[in-house]
């Protein structure tokens, strides 16, 4: 993959719309989901992105063929059954990836899958994912870094999902996939809340699941003999809704950002409003961020209901400049903090200590080349480049195509000054 950088020119204001694209932590485990279905299905508002791209690629080997049609929707249909294995050089590029563990388990009756690697942001295990699955009786072994699943004796059962940091968001999502196979009745305790949980079981009733409880810490699995594919449209995406009325605040500019749902961000907008912010609705549903003064304050990272762990950076960056200091506590990444250094160069004087990040305010960033580490540290620099007086460079922005469709044209069309330049 060629490097290529950010080349950002801060300090100009931004006017107008930018438009929010669909939720990338909802199409990854509904695209997942087309494993279990029979017959053609047609996924819309699904967003074009590396990992979406590197997932099909991935689903294209396990046998499911896909069409992005003219209209940008996305038409799938699985072709061939027989295989079962995704291998280590896919599963560690994208952990995501893991969500084809129930659903192969489930349809397949077997599955053989990597253990996703570390990556940046944490250890990141998959034992309540095997966990889940042992539970409703697939037999699991762990061999030579891959997790080999045995579905032939899949049937309903119960599971407690929370971990240490909470629960989880993609094993939630496999073990939901794999119920609603799964002869007899599956409950599903201290399952993940997050509207991206919601949306899929919504998607899996649609094609003849029963699920009901998705989105609440309790979620109940009628299993059914099979599902049969439709036509359904994924959530916007809430991180990239409050990235860019983050955006809006820093640079003290009113845009309107469309296609949000105001529902999943009551913890951001809560923050936001505590950090001096705040956010008016226009008559057409275009959420409108208003900064009156950024005031410092403090942010815990929950699982949702709770703030946002993949907002967390890009509040980071805003609070670079409130006034006194902020304290941002990760309870679910307790290292997904290397944007500390990076906002450092820019002129941010940020600490860490343990899982809590210690923000002092500064009058003001100035532009510094910047390395992008994952992805939400990298929309934060992004936005610290726009808010900088001078020239920032952002390295390795692949990161950000990872999880921003389009990002820089989105920001420029509002008038921001981003390039996009080889290494
Ligand atoms: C999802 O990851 C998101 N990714 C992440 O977004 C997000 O940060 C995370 O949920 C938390 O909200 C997708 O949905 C594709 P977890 P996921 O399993 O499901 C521990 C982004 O930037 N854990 O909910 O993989 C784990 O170590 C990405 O878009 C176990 O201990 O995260 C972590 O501390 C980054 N055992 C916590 O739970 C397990 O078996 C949350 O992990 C699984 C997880």
């Amino acid at each position: 993959m060629a490097l290529t950088n950010f080349l950002i020119e801060g300090g100009a204001p931004l006017k107008g719309d930018i438009q929010v694209s669909g939720s990338k932590n909802s199409a990854l485990p509904i695209l997942c989901a087309s494993l279990l279905i029979d017959g053609p299905l047609t996924l819309r508002n699904v967003p074009d992105l590396e990992d979406v791209r590197f997932l099909l690629e991935i689903l294209r080997l396990l046998g499911v063929e896909s069409v992005r049609n003219q209209d940008g929707s996305l038409s799938m249909e699985v072709k061939d059954t027989t295989q079962t294995v995704a291998d280590y050089d896919v599963v560690r590029k994208m952990r995501a990836s893991v969500c084809v563990l129930g659903p192969l388990t489930a349809r397949r009756k077997q599955a053989k899958v990597s253990l996703p690697g570390g990556c940046v942001i944490g250890v990141r295990p998959i034992d309540l994912h095997i966990k889940g699955l042992s539970a409703l009786g697939a037999v699991m072994q762990e061999e030579g870094g891959y997790v080999i699943a045995d579905g032939s004796n899949l049937r309903g059962g119960r599971v407690y999902l929370g971990g240490a940091y909470g629960s989880t968001v993609t094993g939630t999502a496999n073990i939901l996939m794999a119920a609603t196979l799964a002869k007899g009745i599956t409950i599903i305790e201290a399952a993940a809340c997050e509207p991206e949980v919601l949306d899929l079981a919504n998607f899996l009733n649609r094609c003849g699941a029963k699920i009901t409880g998705a989105g609440s810490p309790r979620i109940v699995v009628e299993g059914v003999e099979r599902l049969t594919g439709r036509d359904y449209t994924i959530i916007p995406d809430r991180i990239e809704a409050g990235t860019f009325l983050i955006a809006g605040a820093m640079m003290h500019s009113p845009i309107r950002v469309r296609g949000a749902e105001l529902d999943h961000l009551a913890a951001f907008i809560d923050a936001f409003e505590h950090a001096g912010a705040r956010v008016t609705v226009d008559p057409d549903g275009a959420l409108v961020p208003h900064l009156d003064k950024l005031v410092a304050t403090d942010i815990t990272t929950l699982p949702y209901p709770g703030y946002p762990t993949d907002l967390q950076a890009q509040m980071m960056a805003m609070l670079t400049l409130a006034d006194g200091i902020s304290v941002l506590t990760e309870k679910i990444y307790p290292d997904r903090f290397l944007h500390i250094m990076e906002l450092n160069r820019l002129g941010g004087h940020i600490r860490k200590e343990g899982p809590t990040a210690i923000v002092q305010g500064v009058k003001g960033l100035s532009g510094a080349p910047v390395m992008a580490s994952d992805l939400r540290a990298s929309a934060a620099l992004v936005l610290a480049g726009l808010a900088a007086s001078g020239k920032t460079e952002v390295l390795r922005i692949y990161h950000v195509d990872r999880g921003y469709e389009k990002i820089e044209e989105k920001l420029n069309a509002i008038g921001a000054r981003i390039k996009r330049v080889e290494a």
